[in-house]
């Protein structure tokens, strides 16, 4: 494994780390759960992604309890939780967005499923119109004083968005955001690349990027449909596939073809060469990756490996391909 700090600050994570979005408490059951967090831990993955809206807060839950099985020691790893999206059906007004209630209590609900005494990383999952930013960042503040977040940040808040919670932080003396969590993978690359761009010299922004198979799309499993046993095949999951699959002015099918094809001329798996685009990047702190089986998570690993043997021409074709 190798290991990135997380912008400029201190902490070390593992530049491939591993999350529960639809898999833990949907996909999978408990045991493959343990399984997939058992090997991500023995290949030296350090950090492991959640939210309080991932199954409604019963992905803690599964992470938690294995984590506390294989009694991973509390020092050796770090776990995120997220908040914004409440983790019901249908939410209250107060159990939702990122008022100073909804942040405490969210967090207070995720220490307790995940057993832990702090998060690591605590994000907030997306920016809330109703609750002002100087509250929000109070909120996180005061956790962070309290010993129960290490390290606050966002996710898919717009670059100015960002720059004002840093800018208040800094007037008031509160802790800062560290690290943003976007979207990032050959087929969506603008926010990462361009807007947050000069926010990682001027705030030592770090990013713990997601979906970089864009939920399995750059495997070229959806290359001829979707298939039943698969994210997109999930019942309740059609909008992901809308999502993910896009319409067809977006011809992001036949883009993940042509990835698969050049990957397939080259001789190497498509979803350890898109994972390996992604952390090229040196903005990218680490790669959140997602697996339902150890056999995808082993696959990713190769990642690792796949730059070295990569020449920047080649990578040129990769980027080319998926235009
Ligand atoms: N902050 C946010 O808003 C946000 C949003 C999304 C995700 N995230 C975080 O980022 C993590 C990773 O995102 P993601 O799960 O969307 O990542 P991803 O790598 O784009 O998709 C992962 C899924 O692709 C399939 N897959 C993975 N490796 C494979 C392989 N080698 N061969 C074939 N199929 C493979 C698996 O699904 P199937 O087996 O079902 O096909 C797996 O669950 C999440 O768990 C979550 O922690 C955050």
């Amino acid at each position: 494994m190798q290991y990135r700090r997380l912008g400029h600050s201190g902490l070390q994570l593992s530049a491939l780390s591993f999350g529960a979005w639809v898999t833990f408490g949907k996909q999978v059951g408990r045991g493959a759960a343990r399984e997939l967090i058992a090997a991500a831990w023995d290949h030296g993955i350090n950090f492991f992604d959640n939210a309080e809206g991932y199954a409604n807060g019963e992905a803690e839950r599964v992470m938690g309890d294995a984590i506390a099985d294989l009694r991973l020691p509390r020092d050796g790893f770090c776990v995120s939780s997220k908040v914004f999206f409440g983790a019901a059906d249908a939410p209250r007004p107060t159990q939702k967005g990122l008022s100073r209630k909804h942040v405490h209590d969210a967090c207070h609900a995720a220490l307790a499923r995940l057993r832990v005494d702090y998060l690591d990383l605590y994000f907030c999952h997306r920016p809330d119109p109703d609750a002002p930013v100087a509250e929000t960042v109070w909120a996180m503040d005061t956790l962070i004083r309290q010993g129960k977040v290490l390290y606050w940040g966002t996710s898919e808040w717009p670059a100015a968005l960002i720059r004002e919670a840093a800018d208040l932080a800094r007037k008031h003396r509160l802790h800062p955001p560290t690290m943003e969590q976007p979207q990032y993978n050959l087929l969506h690359r603008e926010r990462v690349e361009l807007e947050y761009a000069p926010l990682y010299g001027e705030l030592g922004l770090g990013t713990t990027i997601w979906s970089p198979l864009a939920s399995g799309l750059l495997t070229g499993k959806y290359n001829e449909g979707v298939v039943g046993d698969s994210r997109l095949g999930q019942e309740g999951y059609q909008w992901l596939q809308r999502w993910v699959l896009g319409d067809s002015g977006e011809r992001r099918v036949e883009r993940a073809r042509a990835f698969t094809a050049l990957a397939a001329e080259l001789g190497v798996a498509p979803a350890p060469l898109a994972i390996a685009w992604c952390l090229r990047n040196p903005h990218v702190s680490t790669v959140l990756t997602g697996a339902t089986r150890v056999s995808q998570l082993l696959q990713n690993l190769e990642a690792l490996d796949l730059d070295a043997r990569i020449d920047d021409a080649t990578w040129k074709r990769v980027e080319a391909a998926v235009r």
